[in-house]
């Protein structure tokens, strides 16, 4: 049977996060984004309410939540700030390939840290010559010993300024193309650096650096899955966690829409509110369509993970659609508003430059819509439980 109702305990976590949001976040959220401030409290409030790190399992101790527990919290963030949300939200993207592929003792170390304070970890993936073309990467990892000595350099790194450990993609086989690549975890302290934090359009109180490695020797036993399957690590890791990214930006265009939903009713234009006038409810029927459509395709996108499912092809539909939603929605809510929307004095216009990065991170729209068409032309299929990674 099909049922969209959520249960008591999800109705509460969502009350919960939404209320987090509401009273942590909103308030400070429009100041953060124009001095691109840190919320380094609100991730020690986040964290001492449980609302971080849901996704480590209760025998490493953290709460073990749900895919689609999380997407709740994470459109709650979304909806309070996306910038502030993706900080709070990243350890899952950094953690996801420690849980898929990482050793008992690894995952003792490295999500003990997490749990036991409120740290952060980042998932360095992307660089300057590999963005969406992950094989093209140039970083290497050369085993010497009983050690793998890391070198090369990681952009657009959510956290990277802020990390305790990285998880870090490198060559191991520079001529194996896909199949040469490796997954790391590389503590901070093994001598990683933070090069740079980039100045973005949108979520700027989220940290964005640029990471270096100059013969970083990490202990072998570092490594995750085993040697040159760190491509199909990152694969995985990202079907996990594109729902949560879906939820973010579902969050942002529902804040968009209550915005414009307000704003449509107070606004007075040839005598009456504009709300009356059909072309402002046509946009507001389209919004709250979207919203609705983005939200179920991320649902069941993650409700699959959670049957133990493959979930890529639902992961790209909710991914692709809930990010160009979000984009459309905040257009229009600044619409809605006028020549009002465009000034930083009125809310919307900081929802759709944050909207932005939801079309690029995490896979831009062009790679989910080529995912989309690769599982569709050569369908995998999607009931066969989520593949190992070895
Ligand atoms: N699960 C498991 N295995 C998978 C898979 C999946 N979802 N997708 C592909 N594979 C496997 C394939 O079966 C294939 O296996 P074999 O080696 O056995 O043949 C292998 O991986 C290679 O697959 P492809 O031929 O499809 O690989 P490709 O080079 O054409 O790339 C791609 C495919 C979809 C374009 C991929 O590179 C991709 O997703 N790129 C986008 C990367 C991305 O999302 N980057 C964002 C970085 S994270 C971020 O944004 C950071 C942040 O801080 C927010």
């Amino acid at each position: 049977m099909v049922d969209f109702s959520l249960t008591d305990e999800q109705h509460a976590l969502r009350e919960m996060a939404h209320d987090f949001a509401a009273k942590e976040i909103r308030p400070v959220a429009w100041e953060f984004d124009k001095e691109g401030t840190w919320p380094a409290e609100i991730i020690k409030k986040a964290w001492e309410v449980g609302l971080m790190n849901s996704h480590i399992p209760e025998e490493y101790g953290g709460p073990g939540a749900s895919y689609f527990d999380g997407c709740l919290i994470e459109e709650e963030f979304g909806w309070g700030c996306s910038g502030i949300g993706t900080s709070l939200a990243a350890n899952g993207l950094a953690g996801a390939p420690l849980l898929l592929g990482g050793s008992e003792e690894l995952k003792r170390k490295y999500f003990g840290m997490l749990v036991e304070e409120p740290k952060l970890a980042a998932f360095c993936l992307t660089e300057p010559d590999a963005g969406s073309d992950v094989s093209g990467m140039r970083t290497t990892a050369v085993r010497k010993g009983d050690k793998y000595v890391i070198n090369g350099s990681k952009c657009f790194i959510t956290n990277g300024g802020y990390a305790d450990w990285f998880t870090v993609y490198a060559k191991t086989d520079k001529d194996a193309g896909h199949r040469g690549i490796s997954a790391f975890i590389v503590p901070k302290e093994a001598g990683v650096i933070v090069d740079k934090k980039e100045d973005k359009m949108g979520q700027r109180a989220s940290n964005t650096a640029t990471i270096t490695f100059n013969d970083v020797e990490i202990p072998a036993d570092h490594l995750l899955a085993e040697e040159n399957k760190g491509f199909k690590l990152a694969m995985m890791v990202l079907d996990r966690t594109r729902p949560g990214v879906a939820a973010m930006a579902v969050g942002i265009a529902r804040a968009a829409f209550e915005f414009a939903v307000d704003y449509s009713k107070q606004r007075v234009q040839f005598g009456v509110p504009i709300a009356m006038h059909q072309a402002i409810q046509f946009m507001i029927a389209d919004m709250a369509t979207d919203i609705e459509a983005g939200r179920l395709l991320t649902w069941q996108s993650a409700v699959l993970l959670d049957q133990g499912k493959r979930n890529t092809l639902a992961s790209s539909h909710a991914k692709r659609f809930a990010a160009d939603a979000a984009m459309k929605v905040t257009t229009d809510a600044v619409q809605v508003y006028g020549g009002y929307g465009f000034i930083k004095d009125y809310p919307v216009e900081k929802l759709m430059r944050d909207a932005k990065i939801m079309q690029l991170y995490e896979g831009t729209a062009q790679i989910q819509r080529l995912v989309i068409a690769r599982e569709t032309l050569l369908p995998r299929r999607v009931d066969e439980p989520a593949a190992a990674v070895a």
